[in-house]
């Protein structure tokens, strides 16, 4: 039995970090465990400019200390300029756009109403070479909150792959074994994030013994086959399925509310819940691939230099954090994790 794993440091390839007081709560958690982390754009206002970028980008980094770098995201809404994405990219503000579906989750009230009107800015990005994250899923009300994500593949996301062949595209936090197959059986161009706890948690999970508001998030937990092929294809070893924690916290009367908000914080043991999938599954040989190779290989970026160690111990994950809005309620709080993040290998 493998009970001390090293791995390449990783990074987390979709992350919520906030802004202000929740930002500098936060960020620590992230920096703690990942090198680099790909930031989501959905802030209030949405953080659609290079200047705000670049301003997001600096607080960031104070907030999280030296030695991690944040990856920025640009928010796509429908007017947005093909010249000013090519800027971004250009001078290295942002990486990648985001593709919320206007009202499919947290502040996207901004998100794009229509492909057709980002298909300029999508042709610009594909010529670039600039990579486009997709929440995959339908805001057609008519559509059954656990159908959202496969019907976003059939009406929206096979479309895109087909009109835009040479645009590198996320599919983030997969959450069905729809999304799954359509990813592997997709391009080299298609890859997916999956997070820690959609590979741990089914929809029951949500309502054991009364409602629990921290384990809701968006896409919504589905039911338990497909947390059976998510956890198949995460260690599966395959090139296109990587780390991305979707770490999102909200303030816990924001969460624990007549209308709560969607979003788990699980940043403070987020390694812990991945490597712990990997050991139920026998392939913990094949952590490295998915937390450490994969992201950067897609992005075309280096893998980080340096390694860090995890060891199967007996630790509880923290309750809450403390943060400047209120705290915030951890995933698997109080909970046996079994692994323990050991730090940076010396
Ligand atoms: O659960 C979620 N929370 N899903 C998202 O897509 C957004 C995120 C957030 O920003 O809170
Ligand atoms: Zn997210």
């Amino acid at each position: 039995m493998t009970d001390h794993l090293v791995i390449r440091r990783p990074d987390d390839w979709h992350v919520h970090l906030r802004d202000g007081a929740m930002l500098e709560a936060v960020a620590p958690h992230t920096a703690r465990q990942f090198a680099r982390a790909i930031v989501m754009p959905n802030l209030v206002p949405p953080a659609s400019s290079v200047d705000a970028v670049r301003a997001y980008a600096a607080r960031i980094r104070k907030a999280a200390g030296p030695g991690f770098e944040p990856l920025m995201t640009c928010y796509l809404t429908d007017g947005i300029s093909p010249d000013e994405i090519e800027r971004g990219y250009a001078e290295g503000v942002w990486v990648a756009a985001k593709l919320y579906p206007a009202h499919a989750t947290t502040n996207s009230a901004h998100g794009v109403t229509d492909i057709a009107k980002i298909a300029p800015a999508l042709e610009r990005m594909q010529r670039i070479g600039m990579k486009l994250l997709v929440h995959g899923e339908v805001t057609d009300k008519a559509v059954d909150i656990f159908d959202r994500e496969a019907v976003f593949i059939e009406r929206t996301m096979k479309r895109l792959v087909k009109d835009f062949p040479a645009l590198k595209i996320v599919f983030e936090h997969i959450t069905t074994k729809e999304a799954a197959e359509f990813v592997t059986a997709g391009p080299a161009t298609l890859a997916a994030t999956i997070t820690p706890h959609h590979l741990a948690i089914d929809r029951n999970a949500i309502f054991e013994g009364g409602i629990r508001p921290h384990l809701y998030c968006l896409p919504i937990a589905k039911r338990s086959i497909h947390r059976t092929a998510l956890r198949k294809a995460a260690v599966s070893g395959s090139p296109k399925f990587f780390l991305g924690t979707d770490t999102a916290p909200h303030a816990v009367h924001t969460k624990e509310a007549a209308c709560g908000c969607a979003g788990i914080f699980n940043a403070p043991v987020a390694l812990e819940a991945y490597v712990r999938v990997f050991d139920e599954e026998g392939a913990l040989d094949r952590f490295e691939g998915f937390a450490s190779l994969h992201g950067p290989a897609f992005y075309g970026l280096p893998v980080n230099e340096g390694r860090i160690a995890l060891s199967r111990a007996s630790v509880k994950a923290p309750e809450r954090v403390a943060a400047g809005p209120g705290d915030v309620v951890c995933y698997l709080g109080g909970q046996e994790l079994g692994w323990r993040f050991e730090g940076p290998v010396v």
